[in-house]
């Protein structure tokens, strides 16, 4: 049984191209796995608090029924529950849109998600994929912005230090250059998420 966990971040409701992306993605996995269970985690019409004293001292308490970590429960339970991830993210100002962070506040937990042992940090979450989608208005992947990406290193980063090392990307670059090159983008987008559902299926 194959389950997919959709996560949705861009502020862009109406004309995202994550969005558009990520949807097309799920679809192909769908089609792909008919009796696939997909859980939608949208952060920005739900979007997750910012951590607070509250969070912190429930997380250090040793309580793991502390009622300030519920939705950090929550959202771990959705990661453990899911055989692929289709994280969508689109760069703002270098990085990740905050409502990610916040997301990856939660998620990141000492014993819960990952651990120090002998040998550094060992994350829990060995045996899953992740399908990152990521929407860029210039071009980082080449060229004189590389050295500024800060949102696919950062990623690769999170899910790396909770066990997950199977990342495939999808790049949507570009797409501040004008409507052609936003559709070629578009258009390569496409292609490579069906290309990669077609592996992950
Ligand atoms: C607040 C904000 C900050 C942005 N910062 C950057 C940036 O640093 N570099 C860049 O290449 N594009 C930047 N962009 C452009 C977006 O990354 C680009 O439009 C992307 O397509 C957004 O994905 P979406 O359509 O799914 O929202 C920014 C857009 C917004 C709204």
């Amino acid at each position: 049984m194959t389950n997919i966990l959709h996560i949705s971040s861009s502020s862009d409701i109406q004309s995202s191209v994550t969005r558009q992306i990520g949807a097309v993605t799920v679809a192909d996995l769908k089609a792909a796995s008919p009796d696939a269970k997909i859980i939608e985690r949208d952060l920005v019409k739900n979007p997750v608090p910012h951590i607070n004293p509250e969070f912190l001292g429930a997380m250090f308490s040793g309580q793991p029924d502390a009622p300030e970590l519920k939705l950090s429960d929550e959202l771990i339970d959705e990661l453990f529950a899911s055989n692929i991830i289709v994280f969508e993210a689109p760069m703002y100002n270098f990085g990740i849109p905050s409502v990610v962070k916040a997301w990856v506040d939660h998620i990141a937990r000492a014993g819960k998600t990952f651990k120090y042992g002998e040998n550094g940090p060992e994350g829990f979450l060995t045996d899953k994929k992740v399908i990152l989608v990521l929407g860029r208005g210039g071009i980082y992947t080449e060229g004189p912005m590389k050295a500024m990406e800060h949102q696919e290193t950062y990623m690769r980063t999170i899910f790396g230090f909770i066990g997950i090392t199977d990342v495939e990307v999808i790049y949507i670059e570009g797409v501040a250059f004008g409507p052609e090159k936003k559709a070629e983008a578009l258009a390569a987008a496409t292609e490579r998420a069906h290309s990669i559902t077609q592996k992950a299926a």
